[in-house]
C-alpha cells in the first residue's frame, strides 16, 4: 500500500502506524470473508439433499416474511410444497433445515442435541445458563434437581394463587367496560401471568396488576419486548452494534435491575431457610414455592446449586412461565369467542364444576374434560411457541434416507406441524373432539407439539396446563366473549405467538 500524500506530513511513526492498522483491518476482512465464504460452502453441501422455496441471491428467504401477519401461514403454505422438511436462508449465510411432519420432528426429538446459538443467544444475558440453554451434563443435572418442583403436591396450593390473580384481572375487566370495550386482552393476561409466576416461584407480592409502574416488574416487560425487538431487527444481530446502540443501553438496565431484584429475593430466602433446609419441615409450615425447591436441591454428592445457577434458574422461570401462559390464555379465549357454540359448550360445564365459587379447586380441574379439549385444540392451531431450534451435535439420518451432518441447524415448526395435512383432517378447522381420547390414542406421538416432545419437552406443561384451566373456567363464568368485528388477528412470532395488531374482544358480564 502506497502512502497517500499527506502522510509524508505525517511523522514517519504516525504513519506507520496507521499503515498497520489498514493492513490488520484489510485481513480481518479477509479472514472473515473466507470463513463465510467456507460457510456457505459448507451450508449448501449439507442442504443439497432437501428442496426448498427459491431465494434471492442477497437476501435468502428473508424478503418473503413481510411480518404482516402471513409470516407462518406462509410456513404452511411451504410445508403443503415440500412434505417433510425444506430449506430456508435468513441471506446468504444462514441456512437451516426447517422441519415440518411429525415423522421427522420425532427423529429429531429423540435425541439429545442443544439449542441452536443463534436463537437463545439474545435472551442468555437476561436467563443465563438456566434449564432453556442448557446442555449435555450439566443440563440433565440442573433437570433431575428441579423436575420434584413439579410434583403435583407442590403445583396443588398454586391453584389457589392462580385463581387470585385471575379474579384480580376480571375485576379490573368489569370495571374498564363501561368505558372501553372491545378490550385488548393480551396486555392484561400477560400481567396476571406474572403476577402469578411471581407468586408461585418466589412467593413474591407484587400488585404488579394494579400497579405496573414497578422498576422490577418494568424491567421483566421491558427485556422480553427488547429481546423480540431485537430478534427482528437484523443490525442488532451484531452485538457490538446492540451493545452501543439506546436499546442496548435500555437492555443493560432493565437487566441491572432485574438480577439486583433476583439476588435480593434469593439471598432474603437463604436467610430464612438457614434453620430448615428439609423440604418436609417447611410445607408444614407454608407451601412450597419453587425457589424453595431450588434451594434446597441437592445431587447425589450432596452438591446445591450455585448462586448463578440459581439466578439462571428463577429468571428462567419468570421468561418461560409468564409470556408463554398469556399467549396460550389470549389465543383461547379468542378461539372461543370465535366459535360461540364451543364457548356455551365450556359454560355449562364449568357452571356444573364451580356453581358459584369463583376459586377453582385442585380437585375441579380433572372435571372440565370439554373445555380441556378447546384449550389443546386452540394449542394445535395457535401454538404459543410456534418454533424451536437445534444445532445437531451427531449426524442424522432421517427415514427416507436422507441426511443432514454435525453442526446443522434445524427449525421444528410447531406451528405447521400441529397442522399437517397428512395428520389432521381439514387442519383449519376448529375441532375440540381431535382431543378425545379415543381419538388422541391413535394419533401420531409427535403431531401435536405445543409443549415440544422428548427428554427436552416443558418441564412446565402441567402448572401452564392448570394455569389455562383457571383462568378459561373463572373468565367464562363471569363474562360472555364476542370477537372484534374490526380487528383481524394477525398471528405473529414474536419469541412466543402473539397477534401483531394485539387481541381485541368484546366483553359482556354475566348477571
Ligand atoms: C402454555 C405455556 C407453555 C408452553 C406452550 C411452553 C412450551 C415450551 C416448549 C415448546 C419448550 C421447548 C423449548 C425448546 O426446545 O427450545 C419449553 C421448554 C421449557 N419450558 Fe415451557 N411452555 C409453557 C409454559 C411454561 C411454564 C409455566 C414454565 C415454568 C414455570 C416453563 C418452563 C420451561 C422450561 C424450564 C423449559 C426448558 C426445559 C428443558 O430444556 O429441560 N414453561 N416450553
Amino acid at each position: 500500500m502506497s502512502p497517500p500524500l499527506f502522510s509524508t506530513l505525517l511523522p514517519h511513526s504516525v504513519w506507520d502506524l496507521g499503515s498497520w492498522a489498514a493492513w490488520l483491518c484489510l485481513l480481518v476482512v479477509l479472514v472473515k470473508s473466507s470463513k463465510l465464504y467456507v460457510r456457505r460452502r459448507w451450508l449448501l453441501k449439507a442442504l443439497s439433499p432437501f428442496d426448498g422455496p427459491k431465494c434471492h441471491w442477497l437476501y435468502g428467504n428473508a424478503q418473503e416474511f413481510l411480518k404482516d401477519g402471513n409470516d407462518l401461514e406462509i410456513m404452511v403454505r411451504y410445508a403443503e410444497q415440500y412434505p417433510y422438511a425444506y430449506t430456508l436462508w435468513l441471506g446468504n449465510f444462514f441456512g437451516s433445515l426447517t422441519i415440518c411432519h411429525p415423522d421427522y420432528a420425532k427423529a429429531v426429538l429423540s435425541r439429545q442435541d442443544p439449542k441452536d446459538d443463534f436463537a437463545y443467544h439474545f435472551i442468555t444475558p437476561w436467563i443465563g445458563k438456566g434449564l432453556l440453554v442448557l446442555s449435555g451434563q450439566k443440563w440433565f443435572q440442573h433437570r433431575r434437581l428441579i423436575t420434584p418442583g413439579f410434583h403435583y403436591d407442590v403445583l396443588k396450593p398454586y391453584v389457589t394463587l392462580m385463581s387470585d390473580c385471575v379474579n384480580v384481572m376480571l375485576n379490573k375487566w368489569e370495571n374498564l367496560i363501561p368505558d372501553k370495550n372491545p378490550v385488548e386482552l393480551f396486555h392484561h393476561v400477560s400481567l396476571m401471568t406474572l403476577d402469578t409466576i411471581m407468586k408461585c416461584a418466589f412467593s413474591y407480592r407484587s400488585n404488579c396488576q394494579m400497579d405496573s409502574e414497578s422498576a422490577y416488574i418494568k424491567a421483566v416487560y421491558q427485556l422480553s419486548h427488547l429481546v423480540d425487538y431485537r430478534f427482528f431487527c437484523l443490525p442488532y444481530h451484531n452485538d457490538l452494534i446492540f451493545h452501543l446502540s439506546p436499546h442496548g443501553f435500555r437492555f443493560r438496565r432493565a437487566l441491572k435491575i432485574a438480577h439486583v431484584h433476583t439476588d435480593k429475593v434469593i439471598k432474603e430466602r437463604k436467610q430464612s431457610l438457614q434453620e430448615d433446609t428439609e423440604l418436609e419441615k417447611i410445607q408444614k409450615k407454608r407451601h412450597l414455592d419453587f425457589l424453595d425447591i431450588l434451594l434446597c436441591a441437592k445431587d447425589e454428592n450432596g452438591q446445591g446449586l450455585s448462586d448463578e445457577d440459581l439466578r439462571a434458574e428463577v429468571d428462567t422461570f419468570m421468561f418461560e412461565g409468564h409470556d408463554t401462559t398469556a399467549s396460550g390464555i389470549s389465543w383461547v379465549l379468542y378461539c372461543l369467542a370465535k366459535y360461540p357454540e364451543h364457548q356455551e359448550k365450556c359454560r355449562e360445564e364449568i357452571r356444573e364444576v364451580l356453581g358459584d365459587r369463583s376459586t377453582v379447586q385442585w380437585e375441579d380441574l380433572g372435571k372440565m374434560p370439554y373445555t380441556t379439549m378447546c384449550i389443546k385444540e386452540t394449542m394445535r392451531l395457535y401454538p404459543p411457541v410456534p418454533e424451536v431450534a437445534r444445532q445437531l451435535k451427531e449426524p442424522i439420518t432421517f427415514f427416507d434416507g436422507r441426511s443432514l451432518p454435525k453442526g446443522a441447524i434445524v427449525l421444528l415448526c410447531i406451528y405447521a406441524i400441529n397442522r399437517c395435512s397428512s395428520i389432521w383432517d381439514e387442519p383449519e378447522v376448529f375441532d375440540p373432539l381431535r382431543f378425545s381420547p379415543e381419538n388422541s390414542s391413535t394419533r401420531h406421538s409427535h403431531a401435536f407439539l405445543p409443549f415440544s416432545a422428548g427428554g427436552r419437552n416443558c418441564i412446565g406443561q402441567n402448572f401452564a396446563m392448570n394455569e389455562m384451566k383457571v383462568a378459561v373456567a373463572l373468565t367464562l363464568q363471569k363474562f360472555e366473549l364476542h370477537p372484534d368485528p374490526e380487528k383481524e388477528l394477525k398471528p405473529r412470532s414474536l419469541l412466543v405467538l402473539r397477534s401483531s395488531n394485539g387481541i381485541h374482544l368484546n366483553l359482556k358480564r354475566i348477571d
